[in-house]
C-alpha cells in the first residue's frame, strides 16, 4: 500500500525515483508523485493515475537533480486527485513531504494550524503534518529541520512512513517511520530509501530496516543518523545483508507476475519445505518452533489471527492442527480480535499469518495479545518485516516475493507451513502415531511434483473453462473440510481480480440459503476430491444439477461420479485430503486469472486493492 522512494547520490535522481515508483507500483495505488531538489526551489509533478501519468506530464525532470524522492498514494483521507497526491509542500514552499499511513489526529491540528494562519490546499491528512514541521521552525527559529520533524512526530498519533526535505538543509532527507515499513539503501556514495527494497536492489545489498518509533537524517557528508523519534537517542544501524535478488521481481517472460507466481508453486513449496521435511530421517526439523514446542503442546488453546487470504490459510490451519496435534484452534480475522476484547491468557498461543508481515491490523493484534501474555508465533513470508520482528519465534514460508497483489504462492506456502507445523505438534504430543506421521510427510513431500502435474494437465482447460465465464456475473465456490477454506480462497481470488461477485461456502451449507441464487446462469465451482466426504459432494452436486446450475467441478483424476454430472472438469492428483487445498487451488488461481485477463482487467494491480494493507 503506497510506495515511497527517495535518493541522494550520484545518478539523476528523477530516473532512480521514477524506476523506484515502477517497482513499488505492485502495493496497490491511486496517484503518484515527484519532487526533486533545486537551488532555493523544489520542482514538483503529481498527479491521480499510474506512473506512466506522472512521467507524462514530467519528462522534463530528466537530469535535474541528484536529490528527489517520490510516492504512489492510495488514498485514505481524500478522493485521489492531483491536489490530493503527494508530495504536499508546506505553506512557506521551503518543506517537501510523502506520507505513507494516517494521521489519526489530523482533524485537531488542522483547526489548530488554521487558526495560527495556516491554509490546505488539500484534503489529506499528510498536509497538515508538512505544515506542522513548518509551525515549529516558524515558532523555534534555533530548531534544525530533523529537530522540527521529530518535534511535529511527538505530536501526532497513528501510523506513518514519511520521507521530508527542506529547502534551507539541501542534500538532507529526514525519514521516519510508525507502523509503515521504510527501508534505507546503502550505496557507495549514495542513499536509497523505499517502502521496501525492490527499488535499490541493482544498486546495493546493503539496507537498514528503519525500526518502529525511529527516524533518520540521511546526507552524503554525514551519513545515515538514527534517532529514537521519543527522546532523540541514538541508535547504531543494524545493516542487513538483501537477499533479494533483480530477477526475483521480474516477470521472467509472464505477462504477469500473477502468472509467473502461480507457475512458482512448486518450487516455492520446494523451498517452504526445504531443510525441514526431512522423510529419510522420519523427522521435521524447524528450527523456529524446536525451542518452543512444550509451550505450544501445553498451549489452553491456539487463536490464529490474520486478514484476507492468510485467514483462509489458518482456516485450513486449524483444520491441521486440531486433527493432528488435537490442541483446540480458533481462527479470527485481526480486525476483529483487536477490538473485541478476546480471552486470551499467557497459556494460550498466538498464530499471526502475513504474507507481507506489514498488514497492520495483524500488527495490532499481536501487540494486544501480546500485552495479555500470549506467546505469538509468525508465519511471514517476507523476511525482517515488522510482523516477523515483533513475534516471539515463527517461520518464513520462503516463497520469494510475491509483487502480483492476489495472493498465490504465498497462501501454498503457507498451507506447507501450517502442514509441518500440526504434523510436529501431533508426533511430538503422541497424538500422532509414528506411522501415520511417517505416511503423512512422504505425501507431503511430494506436492511439488503434484502440483508441477496441476499446473501441466490444467492449464489449457481453465483458459478454455474461463473464456465460457467471461461475461457471468456471479460465482459460487463449494467445497467441504479442508476444500471449504479453499472455496473461500478460490471465490476471493476472482472476485478481487475480475470484479464478479463470488462467494464460497461449505457445499452443505448451500441448501441454507445460496441455493435460492441458483439457476441457469450460476456457475458453481465444486472441489470434490475423492477423500472426505465425497458422497456427501455427489449429492450436492446433484441438488445443484437439478436446479440447472453450471457445474464446474474440481475433481481427481478419473473421477467419473462427479464428472459425469459436471458441465466442466478439472482434474488434479490425488493426495491426502488434508493437503488437497494445496493442489486443488491453483487451478481456482488459474480459472480466475484466465477470467480477468479476458475480461481485461489489470491482473497485477487490481483496482482499490494494496498489496500491504498498512492503515486500518
Ligand atoms: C490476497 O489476495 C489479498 N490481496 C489480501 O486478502 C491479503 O491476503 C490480506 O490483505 C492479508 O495480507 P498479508 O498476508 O500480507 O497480511
Ligand atoms: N493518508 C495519506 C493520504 O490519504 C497517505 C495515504 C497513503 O498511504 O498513500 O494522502
Amino acid at each position: 500500500m503506497c510506495g515511497i522512494v527517495g535518493y541522494t547520490g550520484f545518478q539523476d535522481a528523477y530516473q532512480v525515483v521514477i524506476n523506484g515508483l515502477r517497482r513499488l507500483e505492485y502495493r496497490g495505488y491511486d496517484s503518484a508523485g515527484v519532487v526533486l531538489e533545486q537551488p532555493h526551489h523544489f520542482d514538483v509533478a503529481k498527479t491521480k493515475g499510474k506512473v506512466d501519468d506522472l512521467v507524462a506530464i514530467s519528462k522534463d525532470f530528466v537530469g535535474r537533480a541528484h536529490v528527489g524522492m517520490g510516492h504512489t498514494r492510495w488514498a485514505t483521507h481524500g478522493v485521489p486527485s492531483d491536489n490530493n497526491s503527494h508530495p504536499h509542500l508546506s505553506n512557506n514552499g521551503k518543506i517537501a513531504l510523502v506520507h505513507n499511513g494516517i494521521i489519526e489526529n489530523y482533524d485537531v491540528l488542522k483547526i489548530m494550524l488554521t487558526e495560527k494562519g495556516f491554509t490546505f490546499k488539500s484534503e489529506t491528512d499528510t498536509e497538515v503534518l508538512v505544515n506542522l514541521i513548518q509551525y515549529f521552525m516558524d515558532t523555534h527559529p534555533e530548531m534544525d529541520f530533523p529537530t522540527a520533524v521529530r518535534s511535529a512526530l511527538n505530536e501526532v498519533y497513528g501510523a506513518y512512513a514519511i520521507t521530508v526535505l527542506h529547502d534551507d538543509f539541501p542534500g538532507v532527507l529526514v525519514v521516519a517511520r510508525l507502523g509503515s515499513p521504510l527501508a534505507i539503501g546503502l550505496g557507495n556514495n549514495e542513499y536509497f530509501i523505499a517502502s521496501d527494497a525492490s527499488p535499490f536492489v541493482e544498486f546495493t545489498k546493503e539496507a537498514v530496516y528503519l525500526e518502529e518509533g525511529h527516524m533518520a537524517t540521511i546526507s552524503l557528508e554525514k551519513g545515515v543518523d538514527i534517532r529514537n523519534i521519543k527522546d532523540n537517542v541514538k541508535i547504531t544501524p543494524q545493516i542487513q545483508e538483501l537477499k533479494l535478488s533483480l530477477e526475483q521481481i521480474e516477470k521472467g517472460g509472464y505477462e504477469h507476475f500473477m502468472l509467473k507466481e502461480i507457475f512458482e508453486q512448486p518450487k516455492s513449496i520446494l523451498d517452504t519445505l526445504r531443510g525441514r521435511l526431512l522423510v529419510d530421517e522420519g523427522i521435521i526439523k524447524m528450527a523456529g518452533i524446536w525451542d518452543h514446542l512444550e509451550r505450544i503442546n501445553q498451549a489452553q488453546k491456539i487463536t490464529i489471527i490474520a486478514c484476507g487470504t492468510s485467514w483462509h490459510a489458518g482456516l485450513i490451519g486449524e483444520y491441521l492442527i486440531e486433527e493432528f496435534a488435537r490442541i483446540p484452534v480458533e481462527v479470527e480475522y485481526a480486525s476483529e480480535f483487536r477490538y473485541r476484547n478476546p480471552i486470551i491468557t499467557e497459556k494460550d498461543i498466538v498464530i499471526a499469518i502475513s504474507q507481507s508481515g506489514e498488514t497492520a491490523d495483524t500488527m495490532a493484534a499481536i501487540k494486544m495479545a501480546k500485552e495479555k501474555g500470549a506467546f505469538i508465533y509468525g508465519i511471514c513470508n517476507v523476511v525482517d518485516s515488522s510482523i516477523a520482528r515483533i513475534t516471539d519465534a515463527g517461520s518464513y514460508t520462503h516463497a520469494g516475493p510475491e509483487i502480483g497483489v492476489a495472493s498465490t504462492k504465498a497462501f501454498t506456502a503457507q498451507l506447507t507451513i501450517l502442514a509441518l507445523i500440526a504434523l510436529k505438534l501431533g508426533k511430538h504430543n503422541g497424538h500422532l502415531s509414528n506411522q501415520e506421521f511417517m505416511r503423512l510427510i512422504t505425501e507431503l513431500d511430494t506436492i511439488p511434483q503434484k502440483v508441477e502435474e496441476v499446473l501441466e494437465g490444467t492449464h489449457q482447460i481453465t483458459k478454455e473453462i474461463a473464456r465460457k465465464f467471461v461475461d457471468a456475473q456471479n460465482f459460487l465456490y463449494l467445497g467441504r473440510g479442508y476444500n471449504f477454506p479453499a472455496a473461500l480462497e478460490g471465490a476471493l481470488k476472482l472476485k478481487e481480480i475480475s470484479y464478479i461477485h463470488a462467494e464460497g461456502y461449505p457445499a452443505a451449507e448451500m441448501k441454507h440459503g445460496p441455493i435460492a441464487l441458483i439457476d441457469e446462469n450460476m456457475p458453481i465451482v465444486i472441489i470434490a476430491p475423492k477423500q472426505g466426504h465425497y458422497d456427501k459432494i455427489v449429492s450436492n452436486v446433484q441438488e445443484i444439477k437439478a436446479r440447472k446450475g453450471k457445474v464446474i467441478a474440481v475433481v481427481n483424476r478419473g473421477d467419473t461420479q462427479v464428472a459425469d454430472m459436471a458441465d466442466y472438469v478439472i482434474e488434479f492428483p490425488e493426495t491426502s485430503e488434508c493437503f488437497s487445498p494445496i493442489v486443488a487451488s491453483v487451478p481456482l488461481q488459474l480459472l480466475a486469472y484466465y477470467i480477468a485477463v479476458f475480461r481485461g482487467a489489470n491482473v497485477d494491480q487490481p483496482r482499490n486493492l494494496a498489496k500491504s494493507v498498512t492503515v486500518e
